[in-house]
């Protein structure tokens, strides 16, 4: 079996983080969310991957992942010229997928559990598709299922308006080669795109066996800025551990789980857990709280973070209290230090400020 995750497309919903960057290397508790996905798959044994990358930011996600010789696997990259669809992202895999079966992974999902369990049953059973289903409150915005009782899928619609279930289609499938006759009979949707959940309901059409299992651990489709401050909280409280590597002086008082990386200092500072700080951080005279993640050579003096995450490279200066906040890179926030009670911003496009 091989695998494929889609990190291609436009991450508009992330925007501005995404103007200069992947989405599917937005980090969570300082680790890229691809990296969640690469784990997981190679957790089940899967030797070669795929990964499918847009021109526009291939080439950060090639520097950043590299050749899969850090997880002991092959690691391909397949340019897909624009994002047609997580269909299209399948056919322009074609050559590399040949007659195999194959995860499909999509890059900017987060699941709460290995995919052991999936990956056996496919091939105990052999399906032709086996697909993840998630209850959620929100069905419009994802591919939803119709089921009946026996949990047999009757069908699967993009987005609708009105949806028949409030299950949603998570963004890891397992397919059979035959997954390639279906695409090969579907046309672009009312969005212009090659929908893989089109390709699904043709198998299913064509009397083909398609499997599905209802997910009963947290699933996350890190699209935006709340979903990602959750996947953060989520992740930090399940999977950190903890690991103090850095300077931490007398005066300062770490509480609960936090893990410090190298080169960072912690001075008369409190930080209360679970909290991840990367490398070479100053955190000076603040309270870190809990749920926060700070990226490396990141400072912070004088100021109060919770709930928050901070990319690398970034400052903050006398802030009182910053607050369920996802702040880029080499962002600077500082107060303003004259009486004149103003604020001074420059802020990029699509920027999201709460005064
Ligand atoms: O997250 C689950 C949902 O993912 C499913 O419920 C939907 O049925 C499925 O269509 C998909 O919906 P999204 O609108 O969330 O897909 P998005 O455009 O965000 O793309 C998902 C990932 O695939 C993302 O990492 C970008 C990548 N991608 C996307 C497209 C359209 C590609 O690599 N190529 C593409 O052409």
């Amino acid at each position: 079996m091989k695998a494929i995750i889609l990190s291609g497309g436009k991450g508009t919903r992330l925007r501005p983080l995404t103007y200069s960057g992947a989405k599917q290397l937005v980090p969570v508790a300082n680790k890229p969310i691809l990296f969640y996905c690469i784990e997981n798959i190679v957790q089940v044994g899967i030797k070669e991957i795929g990964i499918i990358i847009s021109p526009e930011t291939g080439q950060e996600i090639k520097d950043t992942v590299g050749d899969g010789s850090r997880w002991k696997v092959k690691i391909e990259y397949i340019t897909q010229d624009m994002p047609g669809g997580l269909a299209h992202a399948i056919k322009t895999a074609r050559e590399f997928l040949g007659g195999s079966s194959f995860v499909m992974y999509l890059g900017d999902n987060l699941i709460g559990t290995g995919i052991e369990k999936f990956v056996n049953d496919f091939n105990t059973n052999k399906p032709e598709a086996l697909i993840l289903l998630k209850e959620v409150d929100n069905p419009e915005q994802f591919g939803v299922a119709e089921v009946t009782e026996d949990k047999s899928v009757v069908r699967l619609i993009e987005k609708p308006k009105v949806p028949p279930s409030n299950l949603a289609l998570v963004g890891i499938y397992i397919f059979s080669p035959k997954v390639h006759e279906a695409i090969e009979m579907i046309r672009p949707s009312e969005r212009g795109e090659l929908e893989i959940t089109d390709a699904i309901q043709k198998l299913i059409e064509t009397g083909s066996n398609v499997e599905s299992f209802i997910l009963d651990m947290w699933w996350l489709d890190t699209g935006k800025k709340d979903d990602m401050l959750t996947a953060n909280a989520i992740v930090l409280d399940e999977w950190l551990t903890e690991s103090i590597d850095a300077s931490v002086d007398e005066e300062s008082n770490i509480l609960g789980r936090v893990s410090i990386a190298k080169g960072s200092e912690i001075i008369n500072s409190k930080i209360r857990g679970p909290v991840v700080i990367g490398e070479n951080t100053v955190v000076k005279d603040s309270f870190v709280g809990p749920y926060t993640s700070i990226g490396d050579n990141v400072t912070v003096v004088k100021s109060s973070v919770e709930h928050s995450v901070i990319m690398s490279g970034s400052e903050l200066y006398d802030i009182e209290r910053l607050e369920e906040s996802l702040i880029g890179r080499k962002v600077k926030i500082s107060q303003n230090s004259t009486r004149h009670k103003a604020l001074r911003l420059l802020l990029g496009d699509d920027s999201v400020v709460e005064v």
